[in-house]
């Protein structure tokens, strides 16, 4: 059974709803780093947003709940797994083409690093860009600070801003980010999590938040064969099944609910049409989940929708760009042609 996922905006405005930002908590971490606070997102409205996607008559679990902490620990082991291109992969095309990218993306500009995570992607780029100011921003703001200050420990000329935040929302930047030329950073085909209609909403976004001379860097996985792609998100160490799974274990946690991970099965498929490797949870027996004075039956076979992973080609990229307002796109590709690092400008 496929699930439909909540629209960009239909997104947005409920991450808008739930902000939480009278006023933003700025926390000076340390010489030179700066911290801001502009978003919690409180229990309530997580379970919320759980409840109505397992209560949907198809039902869905939005990936944002795969990301506890074992969750982000089971996505680091994915990107060590052979099956699972797309990281080296996009390292190996900053790294092999380094001196291009920076002719383009020109030195100096501050670096926006979009769901920086672990920061480690955008650290690799300061030798290549020597970013005047690093703004890292990722909802999960406690482990965003934590390693910022490590970062800033590294690299004390390089002033640096962190704000926790959700991307889905109004980027509305503090002050300190500076009016500086802007390059924003996107790497490791995150874009591809949305669909396409809710990427291009992304992107225009950026477009929006963005002055003239402004650019994006984005890595996007491409389209291939579907044997490869099946391979890389169903791993025969199981391990891509263990971060679909864990999910359960977040959602048992976060509404005291009774899933048993024995109960379901990993699933990946690609569907070429869609140009996208979906992950469902199928029930392996008919299964009843309760939480609170909530119950759904899933008969045998029946699947939770858990994630997108659209692939592109460089042509639905071009478009894709140029819809959303940028120009003069450029993409680096690896010689097999998995794996695009694309930027594109905001026209002077
Ligand atoms: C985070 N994101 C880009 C990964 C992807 O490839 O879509 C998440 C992932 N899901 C399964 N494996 C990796």
């Amino acid at each position: 059974m496929q699930a439909t996922k909540p629209s960009a905006d239909a997104y947005a405005r409920r991450a808008l709803a739930r902000l939480i930002q009278p006023q933003p908590t700025v926390d000076a971490v340390g010489a030179g780093l700066t911290f801001y606070q502009l978003f919690t997102e409180d229990d309530a409205a997580l379970r919320a947003e759980a409840e109505a996607g397992l209560l949907a008559p198809a039902a869905s679990i939005s990936p944002k709940f795969f990301y506890d902490a074992l969750g982000s620990r089971l996505f680091e082991a994915i990107t060590d797994l052979p099956e699972y291109y797309p990281t080296r992969t996009e390292a190996a095309i900053f790294s092999l083409h380094a001196a291009e990218i920076a002719l383009r993306v020109g030195r100096g500009a501050t670096l926006i690093d979009l769901g920086a995570g672990n920061c480690e992607k955008a650290a690799r780029l300061f030798r290549t860009l020597a970013p005047s100011r690093y703004v890292a921003i990722d909802i999960s703001a406690d482990f965003l600070r934590d390693t910022l200050r490590g970062l800033a420990r590294q690299h004390p000329q390089l002033p640096m801003v962190g704000i926790g935040a959700d991307l889905c929302a109004p980027l509305v930047l503090p002050d300190a980010v500076g009016d500086g030329r802007r390059v924003w950073f996107y790497p490791g085909s995150s874009l591809g999590n949305f669909t396409p209609e809710e990427a291009g909403a992304f992107l225009s976004r950026l477009h929006e938040a963005s002055a003239p001379g402004d650019s994006v860097l984005i890595g996007i996985d491409l389209i291939k064969d579907a044997q490869r792609l099946e391979a890389a998100y169903d791993d025969p160490l199981g391990v891509t099944a263990a971060f679909n799974l864990n999910v359960l274990r977040n959602l048992n946690r976060l509404l005291g609910a009774n899933f048993d991970v024995r109960d379901w099965r990993h699933v990946a498929l690609y569907r070429a049409e869609a140009h996208r490797v979906e992950m469902h949870l199928e029930a392996r027996r008919d299964v009843t989940v309760r939480w609170g004075k909530h119950a759904r039956a899933f008969a045998a076979g029946e699947r939770m929708h858990t994630e997108n992973s659209v692939k592109y080609d460089l042509p639905s990229l071009q478009a894709m760009f140029a819809d959303a307002g940028f120009e003069d796109l450029h993409a680096w590709t690896d010689v097999s042609g998995d794996f695009a690092v694309c930027h594109a400008s905001v026209g002077r």
